[in-house]
């Protein structure tokens, strides 16, 4: 039993703000989606932390796009449905290659520098792609882009932006949504957020696990918030580990692109053995649950220390120019990664599962849209092909923007009612360490719901979950517990999804069914019924 809302609430006794559109979150398809909409109507923009403050911030390796004169969209495509192991929604795919060029071309009118071999954009190679097609700048693609977002939004001034205000949940008023609660944490106080349209833009969930790659920020809020209001959500089984991180012990964990991979890097094992070889065509470029998978194998043989990248015969002079954040990272960390190996290990990395969307962004709540992370448009199916995810919210973003434009300017829409709601349950005030339960889950999750799963293991975690039942419904009032009940809730999501689906697929692999099975050659959908609603 999941209360519907997580704080109890009088709309009447709430400051409101109204604006055409609201957007929740500040990263590429937070702030692409309401640079969009700010042309032609209001839009506020609400996000949890500071502007940057995301994981499109952290992108290292770049932006899948086919734009040399060996590729084209049909080979991107092919590629991306590959990756997504039979359960990619080819549609959406089409949507994504074919958009993208025309997404990139925009963003470098914004002023978003990609780096450039002589008088043409340079592109990298990783994991799953069979040509060269990454945009990158540098290894650092993801703070140009969002950098170059927030330049502009500072630029327009059009963007009304809200830091610092934690989105709690999304109103839905006569079966449509209306707005979103928030609390702001400068004055603790909730305000709502009156809009015609909604937008969830809050990224993935990779904070469930203790090994991630993901910023303090990814603790799946939007999600929990979604399905909360009805909203199905699809795919939630499929979290994706990325191969490389940093083996260090820090949170989140440094990432090691695979573009570094893509320029010859080798994997070994604790004797030096190139162990990807013969295991897949690409070798070290295969799939990303293949060589997660080969790794944790490597690790088990090697009597579980630590597996290397070695990138010791690449040129220093490539490694510096092309990897300066990794060169220095790895540096202040008494690595000289032209000379030492890179010791990795795999760490939760992207959320495939989410919001379910159609083509435009819409969810079955009429009115609320979800891009980036937080959606399943059903591009990336059992497990997306990398550096195809920053794109994946610019091409969605502008999608939902046509479509809001479109119903706002035919007079479709409806006018921003002032909603006239309440939410009141007697609940438990729990007195928790917040950072102990927050590490409790993400152990919990990275022993039983991590790369390799099991019906034990997962019955095992959902057990444990189950009995802690009482953070769910309890009552708190600062965001550190309000995150603590998403991450309680879309890990339950997870769990369920994993336990369900008995074959392995893409990033989802069960040691009691190794295999692929043509009849789950289908999706899992989770939606929140009236009957397990509280209060
Ligand atoms: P984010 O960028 O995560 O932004 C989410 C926003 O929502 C944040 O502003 C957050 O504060 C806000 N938010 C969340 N909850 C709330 C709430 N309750 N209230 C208010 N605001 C909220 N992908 C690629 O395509 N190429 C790459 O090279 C690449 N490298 C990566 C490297 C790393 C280390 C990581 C972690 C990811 C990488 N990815 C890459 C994945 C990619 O970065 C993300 O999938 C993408 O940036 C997600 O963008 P987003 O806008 O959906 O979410
Ligand atoms: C990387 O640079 O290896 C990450 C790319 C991605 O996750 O898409």
């Amino acid at each position: 039993m999941v209360p519907r809302y997580l704080i109890n609430f009088n709309s009447d006794k709430l400051d409101k703000i109204t604006t055409d559109v609201v957007v929740v979150g500040s990263g590429v398809a937070g702030l692409s989606a309401a640079l969009e909409i700010s042309k032609q109507f209001d839009v506020a923009l609400v996000t949890k932390g500071e502007l940057k403050e995301t994981a499109t911030w952290y992108a290292q390796g770049g932006v899948a796009t086919a734009i040399s004169p060996e590729d084209s969209p049909k080979l991107h495509l092919k590629d991306t449905l590959e990756a997504g192991a039979g359960l990619c929604d080819r549609k959406a795919v089409d949507v994504l290659v074919s958009d993208a060029s025309d997404r990139i071309g925009e963003l470098i009118g914004l002023g978003a520098e990609f780096d450039w071999q002589g008088d043409r954009i340079g592109l990298s190679r990783e994991g799953g792609h069979r040509l060269a097609r990454i945009l990158h700048s540098g290894d650092a693609t993801g703070s140009e882009i969002e950098a170059t977002l927030i330049r502009t939004a500072n630029a327009w001034r059009s963007v009304q932006v809200f830091e610092h205000r934690f989105a709690l949940d999304i109103v839905v008023d006569g079966g449509r949504c209306a707005g979103v609660v928030c609390l702001d944490e400068k004055s603790d106080r909730l305000v709502l957020h009156l809009a015609k349209a909604v937008i969830l833009a809050t990224g993935g969930a990779g904070q469930l696990y203790s090994v991630t790659t993901n910023p303090v920020i990814s603790t799946g809020d939007g999600m929990a918030m979604a399905y909360r209001a009805g909203a199905v959500l699809a795919d939630m089984e499929f979290i994706q580990f990325h191969p490389t991180a940093l083996d260090e012990d820090s949170m989140p964990r440094f990432l090691i692109t695979e573009a570094l991979r893509g320029e010859g890097a080798y994997l070994r094992d604790c004797r030096g053995e190139r162990f990807m070889l013969g295991r897949h065509p690409l070798a070290e470029l295969g799939p990303r649950d293949i060589v997660t998978r080969e790794m944790i194998r490597a690790t088990q043989r090697c009597g579980g220390g630590p597996v290397y990248l070695d990138a010791t015969h690449i040129p220093k002079d490539i490694l510096e120019e092309h990897f300066p954040t990794i060169w220095k990272h790895c540096r202040e960390h008494g690595i000289d990664i032209s000379k030492d190996l890179i010791p990795v290990r795999p760490a939760a990395h992207y959320t495939i599962g989410g919001v379910k969307t159609d083509l435009d962004g819409r969810t079955n709540i009429p009115d609320l849209y979800a891009t980036g992370e937080v959606a399943c448009t059903g591009v990336h199916g059992a497990n997306r092909l990398a550096s195809n995810s920053l794109l994946e919210g610019l091409v969605f973003s502008k999608r939902i923007i046509e479509a809001i434009k479109t119903r706002l300017t035919t007079g479709e829409e409806s006018s921003i009612q002032d909603v006239k709601l309440g939410f009141k349950m007697a609940r438990s005030k729990l007195d928790l360490d917040f950072k102990k339960e927050r590490r409790w889950l993400q152990k919990l999750m990275m022993d039983y719901v991590g790369v390799v799963r099991s019906e034990s293991g997962l019955r095992h975690a959902m057990g444990e979950l189950k009995k802690r039942d009482e953070v769910l419904k309890a009552e708190f009032s600062n965001p550190a517990g309000f995150e603590l009940q998403n991450m309680f809730l879309v890990a339950g999501l997870v769990m369920r999804a994993a336990l369900e689906r008995e074959e392995s697929r893409g990033a989802h692999y069960r040691e009691d069914y190794p295999e692929a099975s043509d009849g789950w050659i289908r999706h899992l959908e989770h939606r929140f019924v009236e009957e397990t609603i509280a209060g």
